[in-house]
């Protein structure tokens, strides 16, 4: 099945607080101008950033029970930083509980918060989308955008590269998915598919 604009607007609605909701509602928007400067499904990436964050607001130990018992666990890091966990539950929840089954769409959702390599454009454009939507407000935020708006793919190697600066100089520990992002990111714009 197919996720409609208003069944995800519906739960986002309905699961996320006040200014959870305003993030996904840029998201969702800024989702769709990029789809639409990119030639990507701009219904589809609506669905996808009103949904990406669905799980975010479950209790850390209801996560990381709710990971354990849908076996969504793939590095030990996702043990021990609970907070990379919310987009993939989200997906596997449309899944399962909602019969949806458009593979990009999920997958769209399951990678947003540390990406994974060979992303769809899809993939890509949550990925950026949920670090640039118009509600952030860091330092390089326009020159990210600028570069989303003129490449999709060199946009969301700056985006992958802004967040492992960020991480490295603010001490925070880096997930191998998005070390292996960038270096796959990396790679496409260098050697080609
Ligand atoms: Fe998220
Ligand atoms: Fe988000």
């Amino acid at each position: 099945m197919e996720l409609r604009v208003e069944d995800a607007m519906s739960l986002a609605t309905h699961m996320l607080s006040a200014s959870r909701l305003k993030h996904t509602l840029g998201v969702a928007d800024y989702a769709e101008e990029l789809a639409r400067r990119h030639g990507v499904d701009p219904i589809k990436a609506r669905c996808a950033g009103l949904a990406h964050d669905l799980s975010k607001e479950l209790p850390a130990q209801e996560q990381l029970g709710l990971a354990r018992f849908w076996n969504l666990f793939e590095y030990p890091e996702d043990e021990q930083y609970p907070y990379v966990l919310h987009g993939r539950l989200s997906a596997y929840w449309l899944e399962h509980y909602f019969k949806i089954d458009d593979r990009d769409l999920l997958a769209a959702i399951a990678s947003h918060t540390l990406g994974r390599p060979g992303m769809s454009r899809l993939e890509m454009l949550i990925y950026s989308a949920d670090l640039t939507e118009p509600n952030r407000t860091f330092p390089e935020v326009d020159k990210l955008r600028q570069s989303l708006y003129d490449d999709l793919d060199r946009g969301t190697l700056d985006c992958v590269e802004g967040t492992l600066i960020y991480l490295k100089e603010s001490n925070h520990p880096i997930h191998p998915l998005t070390q292996l992002t960038y270096d796959d990111l990396k790679r496409r714009l260098t050697v080609g598919n």
